[in-house]
C-alpha cells in the first residue's frame, strides 16, 4: 500500500505554547517516522488579523526555529513556509467557488474573534477554506491537530466530498487526529477557557521556551479550586483536570494512576510534581533551540519551499485538467 501522507500547520504569531505542543506538534513529530509528513508555517492564515509586516520575517524564522526545536526533521519531512508555496492560494481560490456562506458562517472560531473585536475581513472569513486548501494541496490522509481546528478539519472533509462528487475521485478524505488527553490544554489563569497565543495574561499559559524557573511559577500560580483533593472532573474541577491531563500526556502515566498517587497529597506537592514533569518535557526542545543558527534555518527553508512547490505544482496540475482550468 502506498504510503499515507500527514500535513499539519502552525501559523507564526509567536508564543508557541504547551497547548500547541501538547495537542499537535508533539504528534507531529511522532508521525514523521511511519507517514510521508508535510509540515508548513501558514504565513497567509497569519495576515488574516493585524500584524506588523517589518517583524514578521522574524516571526517566521522564529516559528520555524522552535518547530525544528520539537523535532521536525527535514530529511524526514516536507518543511516549508506557505507563502512560498503559491498553489495553497490557487486551490482555495478554486474549493471557494465550492463553499457555501452558510458553512463558514458556522465557523466558531472565526465567530469567536469577531466577538473579541478583531475586525472582520475576507481573508478572516474564509480562513477555514485556505485550510482545506493545504491539507488537499498535498492528498493527505491524516491531520494532527488539537481539539480547537476539528470543525474546520470537517468542512475540509465535506469540500474534498463536493470536489470529488462534481470532478470525479481527486482527494483523499482526511481524517483528523486528536490526541485523547491534552487535545484542549486550558488556561492556567482561566481553566474554563482554552491556552491561547494571544491571551494578553502571559501567566495563563507555559510557552515551550520558558525557563524552567518560568515554568514552575506559572503551574504553581495555576488557578484551581479550593477543594485539596486531585482527581479528575473536568466540569467541577477545570483546572486540576487540565494539569492532570498535562501530566499525564508528559510522564506517559494514565490519569487514574496520577489521582492515586497524589490524590490525596495537597495542590502544592501536586503542582510541583506536574512542573517537574512539563520541565522535563521541555529540556530538550530548549536545549535543541540554543544550537539552531538562523542561516541554518534559512537554508532548510529554501530548499523545502522548492521541494514543495515542486509536488504541490504536479497535484495542482490535475486539479486544473478536472476543473477545465488552463494549464500553467
Ligand atoms: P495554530 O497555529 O493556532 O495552532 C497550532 C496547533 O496547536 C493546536 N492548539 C491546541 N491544542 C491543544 N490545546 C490548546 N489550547 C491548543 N491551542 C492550539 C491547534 O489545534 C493546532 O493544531 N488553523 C491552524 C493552522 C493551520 C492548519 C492547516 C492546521 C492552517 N492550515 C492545515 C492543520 C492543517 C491554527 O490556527 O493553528
Amino acid at each position: 500500500m502506498e504510503r499515507q501522507t500527514v500535513f499539519s500547520g502552525l501559523q507564526p504569531t509567536g508564543n508557541v505554547h504547551l497547548g500547541n505542543y501538547l495537542g499537535a506538534l508533539r504528534n507531529w513529530v511522532k508521525l514523521q517516522d511511519s507517514y510521508d509528513s508535510v509540515y508548513c508555517v501558514v504565513d497567509l492564515h497569519a495576515i488574516t488579523v493585524d500584524y506588523d509586516p517589518q517583524q514578521f520575517e522574524q516571526d517566521r524564522i522564529e516559528a520555524a526555529k522552535v518547530l525544528l526545536a520539537v523535532g521536525i526533521d527535514p530529511d524526514k519531512s516536507l518543511f516549508y513556509f506557505q507563502s512560498q508555496v503559491p498553489q495553497h492560494s490557487e486551490l482555495a481560490w478554486i474549493l471557494g467557488t465550492m463553499t457555501p456562506t452558510g458553512v463558514l458562517n458556522r465557523m466558531t472560531q472565526y465567530k469567536d474573534k469577531v466577538a473579541r473585536g478583531i475586525p472582520a475581513n475576507l481573508g478572516l472569513y474564509s480562513y477555514p477554506v485556505l485550510m482545506a486548501a493545504d491539507i488537499l494541496l498535498y492528498h493527505a490522509n491524516l491531520v494532527p491537530i488539537g481539539d480547537d481546528q476539528r470543525q474546520h478539519l470537517e468542512m475540509t472533509r465535506d469540500l474534498a466530498e463536493r470536489f470529488n462528487n462534481r470532478f470525479g475521485e481527486v482527494f483523499p478524505i482526511p481524517d483528523a487526529l486528536i490526541p485523547e488527553t491534552t487535545a484542549r490544554v486550558m488556561s492556567f489563569a482561566d481553566p474554563t477557557s482554552k491556552m491561547s497565543k494571544s491571551d494578553p495574561n502571559e501567566k495563563s499559559r507555559v510557552l515551550i521556551l520558558d525557563s524552567p524557573d518560568v515554568v514552575r511559577k506559572k503551574i504553581k500560580s495555576a488557578m484551581t479550586d479550593s477543594d485539596p483533593e486531585v482527581r479528575f472532573d473536568r466540569d467541577e474541577k477545570p483546572g486540576i483536570s487540565n494539569l492532570l491531563e498535562i501530566m499525564s500526556t508528559c510522564t506517559g502515566e494514565s490519569i487514574d494512576n496520577l489521582v492515586a498517587e497524589y490524590g490525596g497529597s495537597g495542590y502544592g506537592v501536586f503542582k510541583e510534581a506536574v512542573a517537574d514533569a512539563v520541565i522535563a518535557e521541555l529540556a530538550p526542545i530548549r536545549s535543541a533551540y540554543t544550537q539552531l543558527d538562523d542561516e541554518e534555518i534559512a537554508r532548510i527553508m529554501r530548499r523545502g519551499a522548492l521541494d514543495a512547490r515542486t509536488r504541490a505544482e504536479g497535484f495542482q496540475q490535475t486539479v486544473r485538467q478536472v476543473t477545465g482550468l488552463a494549464p500553467v
